[in-house]
């Protein structure tokens, strides 16, 4: 699938007339991927959860392959393993991410996706400044971490998963570091995004904000 590394950290995404691309970023647990999913019903856009490549990347890591072998050789089933929501994972993508030649492996994958016919939109961290600078509407979604770590408790123990909340909020923020702070392709708002904070927001309201913004960029 991740054919033809592409080494170069900015570029175009929109050259598709046909296109029309949101970006969607943020740190995590902000409601990105549920903002993002119920934008891309809403419009009938595809969604990509880029998360999910580095998660993807990141569990192979943790079963004993190589991190750039395992970008290079990503396939679209590897996104639908079962344990790709845990937190051990979120860490070791997290750790993978940081790796400008793993990122450079899935920059072409992902900006193919953002010109697909009919809209696309792609949720992650660097998709505003890096994988798509041409985007036509960038939101930065994000809330206070005491509430995001709330958030991420509350989807882990709907999925069985039990953990302190001190843990939780721990393994947001270290992660938001290392996010933040990493040399390539850092987490950032982009200067041409509109900043969306849900920390007192409904999802419905998020929602509701962020489709008000796409409709008003294709009118
Ligand atoms: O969004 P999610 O929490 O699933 O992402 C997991 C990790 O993947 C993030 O903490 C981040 O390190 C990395 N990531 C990234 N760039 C993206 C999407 C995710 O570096 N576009």
């Amino acid at each position: 699938m991740f054919v033809g590394a592409d080494h170069t950290t900015e570029g175009f995404c929109n050259m598709n007339s046909a296109s029309f691309t949101v970006a969607i970023d943020g740190p995590a647990a902000a409601g990105k991927g549920t903002i993002s999913k119920a934008v891309a019903a809403y419009f009938g856009f595809s969604h990509l959860d880029t998360g999910l490549l580095y998660r993807a990347v990141g569990a192979k890591v943790l079963s004993g392959m190589d991190a750039l072998k395992a970008a290079q050789t990503l396939e679209v089933a590897d996104l639908n393993s079962p344990n790709l929501r845990s937190p051990d994972v979120a860490q070791a993508a997290s750790r993978v991410a940081v790796d400008v030649d793993v990122r450079a492996a899935l920059v072409a994958f992902q900006r193919q996706f953002a010109v697909r016919d009919g809209g696309a939109v792609l949720d992650g961290r660097d998709i505003a400044t890096v994988i798509c600078v041409d985007a036509d509407v960038k939101l930065f979604v994000t809330a206070s971490p005491t509430k995001r770590a709330k958030r991420r408790m509350d989807e882990l123990n709907a999925n069985g998963i039990e953990l302190a909340f001190s843990d939780v909020l721990a393994d947001v923020e270290a992660r938001d570091k290392r996010d933040r702070e990493r040399a390539t392709a850092p987490l950032k708002c982009a200067d041409d995004a509109v900043m969306l904070d849900t920390t007192h927001l409904t999802a419905d309201e998020a929602i509701a904000r962020a489709i008000k913004y796409i409709m008003a960029a294709r009118s």
